[in-house]
């Protein structure tokens, strides 16, 4: 099948190589000139496994194609995604200003029949608008041409995205009529049937917010009790284990640590209260959710201070991992820039490592003074009084401590997504902080 996708970020470009990678004719829009050219010579400008290579070998197939015209790119195509930004606006609502823009100009250049997708997260409702604007500018054009809209909400998790593409629990399709949906089974009959689910465009728009909202209350509710199990002398990662068991609850998503981050979570329970809001109702659960994920993030500088006292100016700090989680370089509401902001703002200095995330920070933090990123972990630590683990990499998971505690001033640790054994840590000497745990 021939398919457009406008908007190459994260969500474009897997769903775009993926299919190409299915045999489909897949070319991919953007804006972009830089991003456009460094894709034509395989070049991903962020980090995601698999990725590149799949990009490499379906264009090298003549199946997957990169063009900034998008004119050009939806020429034939039978669907067309819609992947681009829908940033939140200072009102915590969604910004749809770039998924509208498309959809005109897709209007503008549509010549044949084809479904028009909303990959993006997209309030409920924005399908309806996506529909409204190709037919305004169709019939500016005197163009009478039969399309449709359809929305598929993706879930794929950072660092783990092509995996998720290829083997999804499900897929989620909503659309406005049975030519629509059958074009789309087409599209996912690499699929077991079962896995396709079709429904109606706004419960298709409401079940991807209802998704990442379940999730996001997941941890914070986690980290809540992490909080309590502090104050009652309980070991949340016991705890953890022994909720997770029943099947009713599961172990996903019931690790407490320093904060939820991402492109998604804090986004979308944003928009999603904002939506609720507008229509008359206050989401309290939502609301909650969103309070206890900030207060999480300040939780690991708190610890410091409880440790060293208020007065931390001219201390040294070594924070390892900066990425909101592993295996992506992705520093979007990572919990490690909150830290580094709160310890910064009490006159500390950072010393800062992470395996992929160091560019995508040294732009974030440019011009900060007191931060210096180190390329080795170790190197890292020295001349600090402690170290703060905030992104689970695997490559912190067993290090060498003894080099840790030879590298620092003090052998002090707050390990924000509780990667080490308490008991292990005290033997070996250090003074060990973590998340919901005895004397923590
Ligand atoms: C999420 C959803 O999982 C995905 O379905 C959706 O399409 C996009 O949003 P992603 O943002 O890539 O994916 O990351 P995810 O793996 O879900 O983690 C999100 C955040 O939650 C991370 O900061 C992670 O550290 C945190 N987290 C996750 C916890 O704190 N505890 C957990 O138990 C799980």
């Amino acid at each position: 099948m021939r398919i457009s996708v406008i908007g190459t970020g994260y969500v474009g470009l897997v769903t775009g190589a993926c299919l190409a990678g299915y045999g489909n004719h897949v070319t991919c829009v953007d804006v972009d000139q830089e991003k456009i050219a460094s894709l034509n010579q395989d070049r991903v400008p962020f980090f995601e496994p698999g990725l590149e290579e799949i990009i490499k070998s379906n264009r090298t197939a003549g199946r997957l194609h990169f063009t900034t015209s998008l004119e050009e790119g939806i020429k034939g195509s039978k669907v067309c995604f819609i992947t681009v930004g829908t940033p939140s606006d200072v009102d915590g609502s969604a910004d749809l200003q770039y998924v509208l823009q498309v959809a005109r100009e897709i209007g503008r250049h549509m010549e044949d029949p084809m479904v028009v997708v909303t990959k993006s997260t997209v309030p409920v409702g924005t399908a309806d608008k996506v529909r409204s604007a190709v037919a305004e500018e169709l019939k500016a054009r005197g163009g009478q041409i039969n399309f449709f809209v359809a929305s598929n909400p993706e879930f794929l998790r950072e660092g783990a995205a092509v995996s998720d593409f290829m083997n999804p629990d499900r897929v989620v399709i909503g659309t406005d009529s049975k030519e629509a949906e059958e074009i789309l089974k087409e599209l996912y009959s690499f699929l077991p049937p079962e896995k396709v689910l079709c429904m109606d465009i706004r419960s298709s728009e409401m079940t991807k917010y209802a998704a990442n909202a379940l999730l996001a209350t997941k941890i914070s509710f986690m980290n809540e009790m992490a909080r309590i199990c502090e104050l009652v002398g309980a070991d949340v990662e016991r705890v953890r284990l022994g909720i997770g068991s029943d099947s009713r609850i599961g172990y996903a998503f019931i690790s407490p640590g320093c904060g939820y981050g991402g492109s998604c979570f804090p986004k979308d329970v944003r928009a999603l209260r904002h939506t609720a809001l507008r229509h008359g109702y206050s989401p309290r659960i939502l609301q909650a959710v969103e309070d206890v994920n900030e207060a999480q993030k300040h939780l690991i500088f708190q610890k410091v201070l409880r440790h060293f006292g208020q007065d931390i100016s001219g201390l040294t700090f070594a924070i390892w991992g900066l990425s909101f989680k592993p295996n992506t370089s992705d520093m979007r509401e990572a919990s490690s820039l909150v830290l580094i902001q709160d310890l910064l703002g009490a006159g500390a200095s950072v010393r800062v490592h992470d395996p992929k995330a160091m560019e995508e920070a040294k732009h974030i933090l440019a011009g900060r003074n007191g931060v210096t990123f180190v390329e080795d972990q170790y190197e890292a630590l020295k001349g600090t009084s402690a170290l703060a683990l905030v992104t689970e990499w695997d490559m912190y998971k067993q290090p060498d401590f003894q080099r840790i505690k030879e590298e620092m001033l003090s052998p002090v640790i707050f390990d924000g997504r509780n990667q080490y054994s308490p008991n292990e840590m005290r033997r070996l000497g250090f003074t060990y902080y973590g998340i919901g745990r005895p004397n923590a």
